[in-house]
């Protein structure tokens, strides 16, 4: 008897939870027409950048989907055509991992468009293992971080030629775990103990929103705006490939509570679109509403500026 109303409290707290998280997300209800106006997504391949770019091309926008993955990129230009009708949906080479790629993406953008009214900074990778890339940075560093700074720099004189124009950055709520040391950023001084994926992902995700801060504050007066948003936890097929019999048990919970990639998608698509954030920028946002970001560290100013220095340098863009 004890037993079976122990189940039953569960079961309806489980439900209460459940119908919390659902009624609490965040859905762009936002029926903005983009006919006219060019958008880029990186990462627009599969998951959550996928689904933005379809939204996108359903309102009518000109769409590039810049991935690195050609049968991706491929796949999903043709899926997003056949839904929406929308075939001015372009699939174009982009591997953040390569100053020489982005260079070279950036160029080809900035001789083929007019214009580019969204840039969605949306690719990213969960951490590395410490491995360099080409260009000697970490590789969960710069496909986060540093390639998409270099990007969006390159790419700004366009944006802000279309001014009005919005640029979006995909961060993550994990950047309230990460702690910013300037003579760290590589994770240089970490030995094979203090060293890991996760603390590559939060360090990266805080600097994303510190560079928010500090684009925001260059781009005043520009009519170019620039937010950082957390997604939330959305279903991905990292939940399909787990072998750890725990983590079986935990999994079907964690898929129940967790977001679909549509739902994932929604606080981006309202930051594209939505009139209510046409001036907003600097700001950090979840489930379509603005709000504070997680530590300190992420609002400092002094050090988004330091930040910005160094990246530069980094990315060789002086
Ligand atoms: C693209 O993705 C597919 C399937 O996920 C994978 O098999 C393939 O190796 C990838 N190609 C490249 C160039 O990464
Ligand atoms: C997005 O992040 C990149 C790299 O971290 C940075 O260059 C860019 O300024 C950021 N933009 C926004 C809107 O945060």
């Amino acid at each position: 008897m004890f037993l079976i109303a122990l189940i039953l409290v569960n079961i309806a707290i489980a439900g209460i939870i459940y119908l919390y998280v659902k009624l609490t997300i965040g859905i762009c209800k936002c029926s903005k027409h983009l006919v006219g106006k060019v958008v880029i997504v990186t990462g627009g391949g599969n998951g959550i950048g996928f689904e933005t770019a379809k939204d996108l091309a359903d309102r009518g926008a000109r769409v590039i989907i810049a991935c690195n993955n050609e049968s991706h990129g491929n796949a999903a230009i043709n899926e997003i055509i056949a839904a929406t009708g929308n075939s001015d949906v372009h699939y174009r080479y982009l591997d953040l991992a390569s100053f020489n790629s982005i260079r070279k993406f950036a160029d080809e953008i900035l001789q083929r468009e007019k214009r580019l009214d969204i840039l969605v900074n949306n690719a990213g990778i969960y951490g590395s293992h410490n491995v360099k890339t080409e260009d000697d940075l970490l590789l969960g560093m710069q496909t986060n971080h540093f390639g998409p700074f270099l990007l969006t720099c390159l790419l700004l004189p366009l944006l802000k030629s279309t001014a009005p124009s919005r640029i979006i950055n995909v961060s993550s709520m994990a950047h309230g775990l990460a702690t910013l040391d300037l003579n760290n950023l590589n994770m240089e001084k970490e030995t094979k103990e203090t060293f890991s994926k996760n603390r590559v992902y939060a360090l990266s995700k805080l600097c994303n929103v510190l560079f928010t801060l500090e684009l925001s504050r260059r781009l005043q007066g520009t009519g170019v705006t620039a937010n950082a948003l957390h997604p939330g936890v959305v279903k991905t097929k990292i939940f399909d490939d787990v072998d750890s019999i725990l983590f079986k048990f935990i999994v079907p919970v964690l898929k129940l509570f967790s977001k679909t990639q549509w739902e994932g998608a929604q606080t981006t698509i309202y930051l594209a679109v939505s009139p209510e954030v046409k001036e907003v920028s600097g700001k950090y946002f979840r489930d379509c509403h603005m709000v504070k970001v997680s530590t300190d560290q992420a609002s400092d100013v002094v050090l988004a500026r330091k930040l910005w220095d160094i990246s530069e340098k980094l990315v060789k863009l002086t």
